[in-house]
């Protein structure tokens, strides 16, 4: 999204430069409610709390950077999406976005399935007491032993990506002598990232198998085929932070197109489907995303509506929200370090962390917001570009924001919407240790994933 220079307020330039900026809000002080988590307020002296604790508190007792999680609104995101898709449909969690046991346990508790997509995902599910058959395992390229784990598990479903796994699974399954539920991972030439999508040559990507020349009918032909198969379904997933439903339409109409393929020449109406996940949040106030009720009557109305044309039965639908269910419910607390004004540019802001807590700016040129949150205040608006401590100039976490020119060392800033594809993309660049991950709520703080330690770190390395 390109947006306009503007020409007020920051205390080193006269002309702010060009960049992916919007004007600065009216007050720095408010809290766009769009991009923070339901719990999230200032109090009387200005200090923002989440889940009833200040943020002063949080980092005194957390220390900083950490992943600030509010778990009522976690608990609120997963109940709404559920309830919005009642009992005729299943909403799974994408673990991808964020996983941990506590987040297992109440995915668990508020009747959400889970879509793990590696062995360690996989362990983590179970170890917090998941039921098997509610998991769904995904990728591109399961282990052997991945998958012999997932089918001696018991798990509900394994999304089959290629002819080869086709075989694989199958061949474990009978080994150890049972009949693994399957969906098969088509790519219907369909990409959606945020509003746009296009719908050609999509299949030019390492996932699913395409729809495209029929081998995604000859996918279907040779799992058919398989004793150790049950064959239950398609998926399809379309991309990332979607906020307009014609991607989804398109992607709908050619899956149902090769459900009622499936139904004229092998006699069987396969009784799943699966829309994957991609639906986008409020990173920024320009974001507008949609309520989980309107996608849930927006998916169900596509796909019945496509079935009664093709004369199918609706099959039961699925999906697979990640960063919408957990994706607003955190933020990360920083510390400012260090503050470099460079004149008619911007102000770079150093914080205690960086593109080793959030890589998603410098992969994906992401936006993110940020405010003050130790205190308010009245001075003027600041171009800031929030950057980490890493020794990479692309170490960006906010490329282009405002916030008061009075900023200081010492004081605490935090970047809202920073629950998924945070702490689960995280690494250790520079030997940096990856922060904690700390639930909030009714007035207390857990932490669920301990700050990493150097001792950690050194445990790997073994000389
Ligand atoms: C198959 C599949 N399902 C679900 C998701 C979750 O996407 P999001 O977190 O954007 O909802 C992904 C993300 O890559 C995916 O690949």
């Amino acid at each position: 999204m390109s947006r306009s220079a503007h020409p007020a307020g920051p205390r080193h330039a006269d002309v702010l430069p060009e960049g992916h900026y919007s004007a600065p809000p009216a007050d720095l002080n408010t809290l766009d409610a769009k991009v923070w988590s339901e719990t999230v307020s200032r109090d009387a002296d200005g200090v923002v709390t989440a889940g009833g604790l200040d943020v002063k508190t949080l980092a005194e007792r957390h220390g900083t950077p950490a992943y600030i999680l509010d778990e009522a609104d976690f608990r609120a995101r997963a109940r709404s999406w559920r309830g919005a898709f009642g009992s005729d449909a299943d909403v799974f969690y994408a673990g991808k976005a964020f996983l941990s046991r506590a987040i297992v346990r109440w995915l668990h508790e508020e009747g959400l399935n889970l879509d793990v997509c590696s062995g360690g995902e996989l362990a983590t599910a179970i170890s917090a007491g998941m039921p098997a058959d509610r998991i769904a395992f995904h990728g591109n390229n399961k282990s052997t032993e991945e998958i012999r784990r997932a089918v001696e598990a018991g798990v509900g479903r394994i999304v089959l990506d290629s002819f080869q796994e086709i075989v694989r699974v199958a061949h474990i399954a009978q080994e150890l002598g049972t009949r693994q539920r399957v969906q098969i991972r088509i790519t219907v030439g369909v990409e959606a990232h945020t509003h746009e999508f296009i719908a050609t040559a999509h299949e030019d990507q390492k996932f699913g198998i395409p729809l495209a020349g029929g081998q995604a009918a000859e996918a279907v032909r040779r799992a058919l085929r398989l004793d150790g198969l049950e064959v239950i379904g398609i998926h399809s997933h379309i991309g990332s932070q979607i906020f307009d439903m014609s991607g989804f339409e398109v992607a709908a109409h050619r899956v149902v197109g090769l459900l009622k393929d499936i139904r004229d020449e092998h006699g069987v109406e396969l009784p799943e489907i699966d829309l994957g996940g991609g639906l986008g949040i409020a990173y920024t106030s320009d974001d507008d995303p949609r309520e989980p009720h309107e996608i849930a009557k927006a998916l169900t109305e596509i796909v019945t509506r496509e079935c009664e044309a093709a004369k199918l039965r609706t099959p039961r639908i699925s999906v697979e929200p990640g960063r919408a269910i957990v994706g607003p419910t955190a933020f990360t607390l920083y510390e400012v370090g260090t503050i470099k004004p460079l004149d008619n540019l911007r102000t770079y802001v150093s914080v205690d962390g960086g593109m080793s807590d959030n890589i998603r700016t410098a992969l994906y040129d992401a936006e993110y917001s940020v405010a003050l949150v130790s205190r308010t205040s009245d001075a003027a608006p600041m171009l800031a570009r929030v950057v980490g401590k890493h020794c990479e100039s692309g170490d960006i976490v906010v490329k282009d924001a405002f916030l008061p020119a009075d900023l200081a060392p010492g004081d605490l800033i935090a970047v809202p919407a920073t629950g998924a594809y945070c702490r689960s993309m995280a690494s250790n660049y520079n030997h940096v240790l990856r922060p904690p991950v700390v639930a909030v709520h009714d007035g207390e703080s857990r932490v669920i994933v301990r700050r990493e330690t150097e001792e950690d770190l050194l445990r790997l390395d073994v000389g």
